[in-house]
């Protein structure tokens, strides 16, 4: 078969990294590339959680914190040594919870959300594009949220810190575009993870949420990575500087 796999003219599986790789949509994320032949470098605090990540084929693991320079350094220079290349970036650790404006510590746990949500962006960012210009282009996916696009009650640092990805993503995405480098985000609404299980498991509470929802539901995070992986991939090759919400309908 001359045009098999194992042929020389087939091009590299493409090599991804994914933050915030060991829970929810970051780990369907990794999954869903793994399942299709990529080969993906999981980034992510929680050790344990990235364990069962580990023992997938083609998927390279790496714990660390995606506010720290060093992190994010590691983590294309793994891509690169165990894989020889990079390809996307998909840039999706995050933390949400603020707490009341006025109570005490409500700034630095702005802080906080702001060096995770919107910091490990620009340094994902900052890591991964001289590995995507290498690579001869390539595209970076970050995750804001339907909370970057309106109000919430109770949260207001999150919705802060979700706005703030979307315009960066604007704006990367013109600096970039002509080197084929194409720049996005995710809008997920209310996604079945660990930061919403609480939420989710409070029948009162969900049917509140749901029953605001167009589709009614909430999503599963696997319906967050079949978008991000449209996004990464060359059917979306003219695709930069948007925000898709994938949210049921809740921003329509
Ligand atoms: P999750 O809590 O299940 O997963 C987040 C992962 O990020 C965890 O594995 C956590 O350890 C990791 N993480 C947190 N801080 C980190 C850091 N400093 N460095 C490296 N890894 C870190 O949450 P979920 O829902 O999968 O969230 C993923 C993204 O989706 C977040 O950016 C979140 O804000 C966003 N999002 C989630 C929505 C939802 O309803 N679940 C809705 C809209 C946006």
């Amino acid at each position: 078969d001359p045009v098999g796999p194992h042929s020389p003219a087939a091009p590299p599986a493409p090599v991804v990294l994914v933050t915030g790789a060991a829970s929810g949509i970051g780990e369907a994320t990794v999954r869903l590339y793994a399942e299709r032949g990529h080969r993906v470098v999981a980034l992510d605090v929680d050790r344990r959680g990235l364990e069962p990540l580990a023992a997938l084929e083609g998927v390279a693991v790496l714990v660390g914190d995606v506010a720290s320079e060093q992190s994010n350094a590691e983590a294309v220079a793994l891509a690169v040594e165990r894989f020889g290349r990079l390809d996307a970036a998909v840039l999706n650790a995050g933390i949400g919870g603020a707490g009341p404006l006025e109570a005490p510590g409500a700034v630095e746990r702005f802080e906080r959300l702001f060096a995770v949500n919107v910091r490990g962006v620009v340094l994902g960012l900052r890591a991964a594009l001289p590995a995507l210009r290498a690579s001869g282009g390539g595209s970076v996916v970050a995750t804001s949220s339907v909370s970057g696009l309106r109000g919430d009650p109770g949260t207001w640092g999150y919705n802060a810190t979700k706005a703030a990805v979307i315009n960066l993503v604007r704006a990367a995405a013109i600096d970039y575009a002509a080197e084929g480098i194409r720049v996005n985000a995710i809008a997920p609404g209310g996604t079945a993870t660990a930061m919403t299980a609480a939420q989710v498991a409070d029948p009162t509470f969900s049917r509140f949420i749901t029953s605001r929802i167009p589709a009614q539901r909430w999503a599963d995070a696997r319906e967050q990575a079949e978008v991000v992986y449209f996004l990464t991939s060359p059917a979306a090759s003219y695709v930069t500087g948007v925000t898709v919400p994938v949210d049921g309908g809740l921003s329509a």
